[in-house]
């Protein structure tokens, strides 16, 4: 495994649209999954999207840990992979999830305002409405098609990883640009 370098907001590798992933079960999608993970893990990141590795392909990844999840109906990924059994000692409320040429479908109007931070726009969180409700899919490493329903922070964390596919950055989906800060100002003040 391999720490890669992360782009920040204004490479060209953010700006554009990535492209599928020709073959999922090549080992070279094995070997940028394992890197990728040793980066986000590196960075404390809770989601990495290729084109933030300057790779321009269609492979996202991310984990939900339990104290991020909020709302309990946050904590059923709503897959089997998970058994109800291990829940109470995983720290996950959504484990690692990698996903290849994932597809997003938006469930239902509502949309929620959250903090979001990325590794690509470092030390900057910003308020950015998401849709509640997602449904989303894409091929795990192992070749096999995941469908879930995710809502709340789970939800969130999929459409901001998902907009890096397309070459979107958080700030592009805020509102109001106010509540754009820096996070050590946003700390500061809630020591304050
Ligand atoms: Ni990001």
């Amino acid at each position: 495994m391999a720490i890669l370098k992360i782009a920040s907001m204004g490479h060209p590798v953010l700006k554009q649209r990535a492209a599928e992933v020709a073959d999922p079960a090549a080992p070279e999608v094995r070997q940028l999954a394992s890197d990728m993970l040793a980066t986000m893990k590196d960075a404390g990141g809770t989601g990495l999207a290729a084109p933030q590795v300057h790779v321009p392909l269609r492979v996202l990844m991310f984990y939900v840990a339990r104290d991020r999840a909020g709302e309990p109906a946050e904590a059923d990924p709503g897959d089997s992979e998970s058994g109800a059994g291990t829940r109470e000692t995983s720290p996950f409320a959504v484990p690692l999830t990698v996903l290849i040429n994932p597809v997003v479908e938006l469930l239902g109007d509502e949309k929620d305002l959250g903090p979001e931070a990325c590794l690509s726009v470092p030390g900057l969180v910003g308020q950015v409405p998401r849709y509640r409700h997602v449904r989303y899919r894409g091929l795990t490493l192992d070749g096999q098609e995941l469908v879930r329903e995710a809502s709340g922070f789970h939800a969130r964390v999929v459409q901001h990883e998902y907009d890096h596919l397309d070459g979107i950055l958080y700030p592009q989906r805020m509102v109001d640009l106010s509540t754009l800060a820096f996070m050590s100002e946003v700390e500061r003040a809630q020591r304050a």
